[in-house]
């Protein structure tokens, strides 16, 4: 008689570097997954990191960590592409494409034709085009390949509002869109602490609500990268909890929302760019991309946002 056989949770990793590696060790102590496989251009790299997260695995939860080919793609849930050359001092994302899609040239369609089923979520930079680069050279529907967006600077943002009104994180809910990069916009008219906005929040509770602090916020927020990547060369643990967010809302399917990178569809206007916006993520990838009211001056950043990433994407000649 057939026995039910068990059917690992396998998620794959493109790229063991800072971010891949962070990822997969949070990913490891979560123990969301049972097979965890990195692929690398560097074997030895991929090789010498799995051994290492290995020896993790008897004082976190059991699981299997191997360096493998792009073979072993195939039967991942989702797998998370952090592969490419990493923002040097100074230089923009926007800087990093052209090497950037050159690799995915290479890489997306290998993953694409060993799991056409499965999930491919990209956190190499900059995301927004190569999330986009990642459709066009995958041909996979477009649910099945976002990118992790603004989720890192959705948590900056909320980092700091939480700082700067003495409150958990969890508890502020705004939302940074548009480009994970310079012409990122911050959705103040949404954001609010205990249902208020920020405006009443302060009102009611005894703060100064003045534009200069709040201006601030934005900018640390926008250029967190920068200042972190000045002072240790790389940003990781952050970046590392984004993606396991989403690939917890994959895995478990949640419906979680969280801003990530996809497809848009007549937002504002606005067509065949892949920027962020509060998305519901489930087993099955993007299900659906929420429309929110914005202010007037919130679809202005938004509109120049996507410039930025549609000339971008026309000087690739993706399109
Ligand atoms: N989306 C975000 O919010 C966010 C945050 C931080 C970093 N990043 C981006 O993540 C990417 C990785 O950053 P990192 O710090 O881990 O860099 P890293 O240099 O430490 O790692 C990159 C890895 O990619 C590998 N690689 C290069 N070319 C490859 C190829 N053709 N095939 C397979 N593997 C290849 C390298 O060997 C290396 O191990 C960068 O593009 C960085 O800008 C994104």
């Amino acid at each position: 008689m057939e026995t039910n056989k068990r059917i690992p949770t396998r998620v794959a990793v493109v790229g063991a570097g800072f971010v891949g590696t962070t990822f997969a060790y949070a990913l490891l102590l979560s123990g969301l997954a049972s097979e965890i496989v990195l692929i690398d251009a560097n074997q030895a790299k991929a090789e010498g990191e799995a051994m290492d997260l290995n020896h993790a695995v008897p004082l976190a939860r059991p699981g299997r960590v191997w360096a493998g080919s792009y073979a072993d793609c195939a039967g991942a849930a989702i797998t998370v592409v952090t592969a490419g050359s990493a923002q040097r001092p100074g230089e923009s994302r926007l800087d990093l494409t052209a090497r950037n899609t050159e690799i995915f040239r290479q890489i997306i369609p290998q993953i694409a034709s060993n799991n056409p089923g499965g999930i491919i979520l990209i956190a190499t930079n900059p995301v927004d085009v190569l999330t986009y680069a990642s459709l066009k050279f995958s041909g996979l529907p477009e649910n099945q390949v976002f990118g992790s967006g603004t989720i890192l600077d959705t948590a900056r943002f909320r980092y700091l509002l939480s700082q700067h009104f003495g409150v958990d994180a969890r508890s502020v809910h705004a939302y940074i869109i548009g480009e994970h990069g310079d012409s990122e916009v911050p959705v103040w008219s949404l954001a609010n602490i205990a249902g208020m906005r920020i405006p009443e929040f302060c009102a009611a509770n005894g703060f100064h609500c003045n534009e200069p602090d709040l201006d601030s916020i934005y900018e640390q927020t926008r250029d967190a990268a920068y200042q972190i990547i000045q002072r240790k060369g790389a940003t990781y643990y952050a970046i590392g909890s984004g993606l396991l967010r989403i690939v917890e809302a994959v895995l478990r399917d949640q419906s979680t929302v969280l801003s990530i990178s996809s497809l848009m569809h007549d937002f504002y206007g606005l067509n065949d760019v892949c920027f962020s916006l509060p998305t519901v993520i489930d087993r099955g990838g993007v299900e659906r991309v929420l429309r929110l009211e914005l202010n007037p001056v919130e679809i202005e950043g938004l509109t120049r946002s996507a410039a930025v990433l549609k000339s971008t994407i026309e000087s690739l000649h993706l399109a």
